[in-house]
């Protein structure tokens, strides 16, 4: 029977085992490692299991309908990607010695691990919204579609799989999109920058950086360590498959808005300072090609918008400041502290509640923001230094002071250089709030399979 755990003490070793199997696009769900082509919309849904055999076979419809990497087309009418949590896993019915080759951050949730997340006061797990951080976050959705008819198609399909099992309840949903522009809610084009995975077949969106081997982003593949990091187990379960973090984030627009127009002296430094915080225009265009003013057109060429290093031509970041968003989240090819390779994200964020109207600068009381999602082969080496070291501190910059200032907690300084005399903005607004969030595992195509038909 294929889900026994014959094979749980035969684990590999990192680096032990020869093969280098090519990707297997077959068995990796789809949504995982494509850039969706905009615009969509899309829900998060989360279960509780109840009843295990109810929720195994919620897997098991589920898993039936999610296309394979192999067939992914931009063409699809939706794409649906079945992640489980640690709690999830065990309500499934997972043997426990399955469950104990997961790595302790997993294990834990992210809920456990908030103080070092910088979750804390305002973004503190006792203020997520329910039921997001409790152990009853057990399957997590994300159901996606080209437009409102083909997603009430979807999530018609998934009321169907679910009608008839009274052991797994719906207990959250988050509807998201992405607009055409691709703006996020403090109006940003987003999803610019994205690593190219060897045998995916996805190009990468820089020239510049060479593609990541496949091990970093999906699990049963040798990484840039040439390792073959240690997977859950047995390997039907680990293999092919990766994990997931989801962060509600709720943008504070009009605290930004309001800090941008306080602290410029005209409309077009308030574009500027809103550049150096994020690293890019609001079109895309990158402050390193274009410093000085906005380039619309080169932020929307996705053959350049992303075709720069930092080091040779911007040590000193005069052009694109050392600490805004986009050059701590990927400092690409500059000498910082922790090897920049090590720490690259897939990111597969979507925007939450309705954009804020343009020129308003009063809080509508609205809820939006993004739900951050995160795709990766370690939660620690790659979401969680990222989150810890270089967006909560500032050390690895040079400036021990700061955070990010787009997405940090709030409080500390920015410096933007410049000659003759650097800026110094003191004690930046916290912009970004956290509202709950999750660790996931994203199974395997097979993996799906092995749960639905464990018989523990
Ligand atoms: C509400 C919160 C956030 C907003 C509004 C935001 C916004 C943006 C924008 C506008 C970009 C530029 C587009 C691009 O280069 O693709 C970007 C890039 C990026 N962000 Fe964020 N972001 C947020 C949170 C985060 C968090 C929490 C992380 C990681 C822990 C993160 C990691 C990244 C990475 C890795 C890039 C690509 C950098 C590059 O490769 O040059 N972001 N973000």
């Amino acid at each position: 029977m294929s889900n026994n755990l014959a094979t749980i003490d035969e684990r590999e070793e990192p680096g032990t085992d020869a093969s280098d199997r090519p990707l297997d696009l077959h068995d990796l769900q789809s949504g995982l490692l494509h850039p969706r082509p905009s615009p969509y919309v899309g829900a998060y849904l989360v279960f509780r299991v109840d009843a295990a055999r109810d929720g195994r076979a919620l897997v098991g419809r589920l898993g039936r309908w999610i296309a394979s990497a192999a067939t992914w087309s931009a063409d699809a009418q939706a794409w649906l990607t079945v992640t489980i949590t640690y709690e999830g896993l065990r309500a499934l019915g997972v043997p426990q010695a399955s469950l104990d080759t997961f790595p302790d951050a997993f294990k834990e949730g992210m809920a456990a691990r908030a103080e070092q997340l910088g979750d804390t006061g305002e973004s503190a797990p006792e203020n997520w919204e329910q039921p997001l951080g409790s152990p009853d976050v057990h399957i997590a959705l994300a159901a996606i579609a080209p437009d409102a008819p083909r997603l009430s198609v979807l999530l018609d399909q998934i009321r169907q799989a679910h009608r008839d099992l009274y052991g797994v309840a719906e207990i959250w949903r988050q509807d998201c999109y992405s607009l055409p522009t691709e703006r996020e809610a403090f109006g940003f084009k987003d999803g610019i920058s994205h690593p190219a995975i060897e045998g995916s077949g996805i190009p990468g969106s820089n020239p510049k950086e060479q593609p990541f081997k496949a091990g970093e982003f999906i699990l049963g593949y040798r990484n840039e360590m040439n390792e073959i990091p240690i997977a859950p187990q047995p390997e039907v379960l680990g293999r092919n498959g990766t994990y997931v973090v989801f962060r509600k984030l709720h943008q504070d627009v009009a605290a930004f808005r309001q800090y941008l127009r306080a602290n410029a002296t005209s409309a077009q430094d308030e574009e500027l300072l809103a550049a150096k915080f994020v690293g890019r225009w609001r079109s895309g265009a990158p402050l390193s090609l274009a410093p000085d003013r906005d380039d619309p057109s080169l932020g929307a060429d996705a053959a350049r918008n992303n075709d720069f290093l930092y080091q040779e031509d911007d040590p000193r970041g005069l052009k694109c400041p050392i600490g805004s968003h986009i050059r701590r989240m990927n400092p690409r090819d500059a000498v910082v502290t922790g090897a920049v390779r090590l720490h690259r994200m897939i990111r597969r964020g979507t925007n939450y509640g309705p954009p804020m109207a343009d020129g308003v600068l009063e809080d509508d009381g609205q809820d939006r923001g993004l739900c951050f999602v995160f795709v990766g082969a370690s939660l620690t080496r790659q979401f969680e230094f990222v989150q810890t070291q270089w967006v909560n501190d500032g050390r690895a910059f040079a400036a021990p002071a700061e955070q990010d200032p787009l997405v940090g907690g709030g409080g500390c300084p920015f410096t933007i250089p410049a000659r003759p005399i650097r800026r110094r903005l003191q004690g930046l607004p916290r912009f970004v709030t956290t509202r709950g969030g999750a660790y996931c595992f994203a199974p395997s195509l097979s993996a799906l399979r092995w749960l639905s038909e464990l018989d523990a």
